[in-house]
């Protein structure tokens, strides 16, 4: 057995290397390293689980490491990088999960034993919100991974007295809760029906949660359960006491809700208008209600001309740059601009894509340098004085109703106010909508022109006209 104070200095690395890790993620330089650092910690973490004298049979912890690696690695080849956001709700949901197993086989032990009654009120306490938790962020955040697959349908489900139920559920879940110690002294059942009942509800709530949430809100959502999941996982730490599991689940659990604050102010939301408001209904969509003139196309000729002449360009991307996987043509049209004499930039929303930095991961896999990636309140001041923007898959973030339309559904949120620049060329398909499904009166401004077509290609097409 290893000398209990072995096993603490090597919780105590592994959260250091976490918090270090962490603190490298939030700069674009340092992330890969960041990611590595992270992981070492697990594998101190890992270490210090395993030879601590609390594993009693190896078979079973080597078939969960092999399965676990088997599963992650083929996940990380596999996943495109369109549908990482799905992946995240995914682990989030198994992450509860495993918390709700963990508080569950503990209550068991106890259970078994029959040492309900010898079990402290903080223990049971404890072990009944791991549960609580869990059980919430599994079913939220499989119906969260639903709704962004598109295996269910992303509107908000609504339906009359919907907040009422959820919050009946939720005070049944804190009587339930503070009842939980008291009941195992139930004579021969303990408390375990009452432990089926909250894990029930406990599920039944995610599910109540999460559907009437939709649209443009789920990343808000998958980040607000990513949190749920860090502290079920902080509690079932104090569950099994494990001080490296309550550290990184506390890590996590902060983590994610200041991502959820960064992403409302990003959107100019707040939390509770995001959870309980429904936005993304459909019903509030004006298809181009009140917009005037009609979209000018360009074709792709006429756009490089105008960049030709541009001495100042940015380049505003968004999630059809990401379906498209258009980030390399983008990086080379960028260079190819800069090697005619243009000033080149890029402009990158916090929201834009499907998940927070999306755009920086993709165009740094194009090796466009970070200098050039500029935030949105850097750009906007100044965009009267650029000369030509280009919207490569963009729609909601650069969505001019959000500044001037009370009454459309994203009234507030800051944009890239791109509608300002001298020209814009705007690269999607179609005038279809995005994300948020609600129309966007720049393809109908005088300063805009429509360059229809998948972005690779158009983006492409640019680059070939540039060298021929
Ligand atoms: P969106 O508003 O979703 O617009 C993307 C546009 O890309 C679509 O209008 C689509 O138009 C176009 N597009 C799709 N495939 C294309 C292709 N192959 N070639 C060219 N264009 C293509 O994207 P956005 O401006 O990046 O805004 C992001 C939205 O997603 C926001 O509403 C945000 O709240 C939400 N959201 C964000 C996140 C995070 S954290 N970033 C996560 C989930 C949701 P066509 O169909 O006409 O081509």
């Amino acid at each position: 057995m290893i000398n209990i104070d072995i096993i603490n200095m090597l919780y105590i690395l592994s959260a250091i290397l976490f918090i270090f890790g962490l603190k490298m993620l939030s700069n674009q330089k340092t992330a890969r390293k960041g990611n590595m650092v992270s992981a070492i910690g697990m594998l101190f973490a890992i270490i210090g689980a395993l030879v601590s004298n609390n594993v009693l049979q190896w078979q079973w912890i080597a078939l969960g490491i092999i399965a676990g690696s088997i599963v992650g690695a083929v996940a990380s080849r596999i996943v495109a990088m369109t549908a990482m956001p799905e992946m995240v709700a995914l682990f989030n949901g198994f992450g509860g999960a495993a918390s709700l197993l963990v508080g569950w086989v503990e209550y068991q032990k106890y259970y078994s034993e029959g040492t309900l009654n010898q079990a402290t009120i903080f223990s049971l306490l404890i072990i009944i919100i791991t549960i609580l938790i869990g059980g919430i962020t599994f079913t939220g955040s499989i119906i969260a991974w639903g709704k962004l697959s598109g295996k269910i349908p992303s509107k908000p489900i609504k339906y009359t007295g919907q907040q009422i139920v959820n919050f009946s559920l939720l005070v049944l879940l804190i009587i339930g809760t503070l009842l939980f110690a008291p009941f195992r002294d139930l004579q021969i059942i303990g408390s375990y029906p009452l432990l089926g009942i909250i894990i029930v509800l406990s599920c039944i709530l995610g599910i109540t949660f999460v559907i009437p949430i939709g649209g443009g809100d789920m990343p808000v959502v998958i980040s607000l359960l990513n949190s749920f999941s860090g502290m079920a996982a902080s509690a079932a730490g104090f569950v099994i006491s494990n001080n490296v599991l309550v550290v990184a689940g506390a890590l996590v659990g902060s983590s994610g809700i200041i991502l959820t604050t960064i992403m409302c102010k990003a959107m100019n939301r707040k939390l509770s208008n995001v959870l309980f408001s429904g936005f993304g209904s459909g019903t509030s969509s004006k298809k181009n209600a009140g917009f005037k003139g009609e979209a000018n196309p360009i074709s792709i000729e006429d756009a490089y001309l105008i960049l030709e002449a541009a001495s100042n360009v940015l380049i505003v991307p968004g999630y059809g740059m990401a379906v498209a996987q258009a980030q390399h043509a983008v990086q080379e049209l960028a260079a190819q601009l800069e090697a005619n004499g243009a000033e080149v930039n890029f402009a990158i929303h916090p929201v834009a894509g499907r998940m927070p930095g999306h755009m920086n991961v993709l165009l740094a896999e194009a090796n466009v340098p970070y200098e050039k990636l500029k935030e949105m309140d850097d750009v906007n001041p100044t965009i009267e004085n650029v000369d030509v923007v280009i919207v490569i898959g963009a729609n909601d973030v650069v969505n001019p109703a959000a500044r001037t339309d009370k009454d459309s559904p994203i009234y507030g949120m800051p944009v890239i106010n791109v509608d300002k620049a001298r020209t814009v060329i705007v690269m999607k398909r179609s005038l279809n909508p995005g994300f948020a499904g609600i129309d966007n009166p720049l393809f109908f401004n005088e300063n805009t022109r429509m360059l229809f077509g998948d972005a690779k290609k158009s983006t492409q097409g640019l680059v070939a006209e540039f060298k021929g």
